[in-house]
């Protein structure tokens, strides 16, 4: 049995995380969300929700108390385009927010999951298969969040003992929650306008290459590296993941074999661009497969495919 609470339920890895639990588990997995963000449908019928705010430590300690929680999955996070609007915001629930939960954990003793991003690389660190140990020096807030994130959580776990885990997300894909101002999204929106037969209005330019993972390998990367032995684990916060890379032309192509009408140009929107450029073509994640037996189930043509027949599924 385990007791999970998952704050940021609701959001775009927690609508189908959460679920992914309750499916695994048969403890409480409680969905955490905030106001104005409330489960819905299945997510809501399926299981325990509270309201639970990130940058509230009470609120987070209670409901760690009241469902005997030994895990929390810590999703609550702004994605990268947003954040460089609202970085104030985007600190307060990166940093404060992951203070509060690594606090509580430590308290209350909690396994944490938080995480981290291809964004914590910058420009100056390698572009090809960029690896786990080198320079991150990230210039945008949603990559310095998460490179304190991952030291502040290597920091519990050395100084504290609190078991903190984490991988390093590239773009990820997925047919039910769409993702908010994320410099990866364009990976998603263009099948939805792919499968409505419309003109893809690409924000990103020919030529920019970015690490990509269909989201059930992204579930699963963060359920097996909180089950995993940690006997081989060199690392921790925060482990290199990879399934696939490609830039817009290589996407468009592949969507072309299975849509031979599709039509996308270029509307190249400059903040997410600079982001795009600033961040790894792939990563090397040699670590993660070595350490605790990562392994990508997707590559970009399977998951073509299957975001294709989801999508004309849900009759978008
Ligand atoms: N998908 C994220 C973003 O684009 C990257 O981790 O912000």
């Amino acid at each position: 049995m385990k007791n999970v609470l998952v704050i940021g339920s609701t959001g775009q890895i927690g609508s189908e995380l959460t679920m992914k639990l309750r499916s695994i588990y048969s403890g409480n997995i409680v969905a955490g969300y905030i106001a104005g963000a409330e489960p819905k449908g299945e997510l809501k019928e399926s299981g325990p929700s509270e309201i639970v705010d990130i940058t509230n430590r009470q609120q987070i300690a209670e409901a760690v108390s009241k469902y005997g929680i030994d895990t929390i999955y810590n999703l609550a996070a702004l994605l990268s385009a947003v954040a460089e609007s609202k970085p104030q915001l985007a600190w307060r629930i990166g940093m404060d927010g992951l203070f509060n939960v690594l606090e509580v954990a430590r308290e209350m003793n909690c396994a944490v999951f938080t995480p981290s991003s291809i964004g914590v690389f910058g420009n100056n660190s390698p572009k090809d298969k960029t690896p786990q140990d080198t320079i991150r020096n990230p210039k945008t807030m949603y990559g310095v969040t998460k490179v304190s994130g991952e030291l502040l959580s290597d920091y519990y776990f050395n100084r504290f003992g609190v078991d903190t885990r984490s991988v390093r997300f590239p773009g990820l894909i997925s047919y039910v929650t769409p993702p908010g101002g994320g410099t990866t999204d364009y990976a998603v929106d263009i099948y939805y306008s792919a499968v409505r037969g419309e003109v893809f209005k690409c924000p990103i330019a020919a030529g920019t290459f970015m690490d990509m993972m269909y989201m059930s390998d992204g579930l699963r990367a963060a359920i097996e590296i909180m089950e995993a032995d940690t006997s081989g684990f060199l690392h921790r916060n925060s482990f290199n993941i990879a399934a696939m890379s490609f830039d817009p032309e290589i996407i468009a192509s592949n969507i072309r074999k299975y849509i031979p009408g599709f039509t996308m140009k270029y509307e190249v929107d400059p903040l997410r661009q600079a982001i795009a450029d600033s961040w790894p073509n792939s990563l090397d994640d040699t670590c993660a497969r070595r350490e605790w037996g990562w392994k990508p189930e997707y590559d970009l043509d399977s998951m073509t495919r299957d975001m294709i027949e989801q999508l004309k599924e849900k009759g978008i």
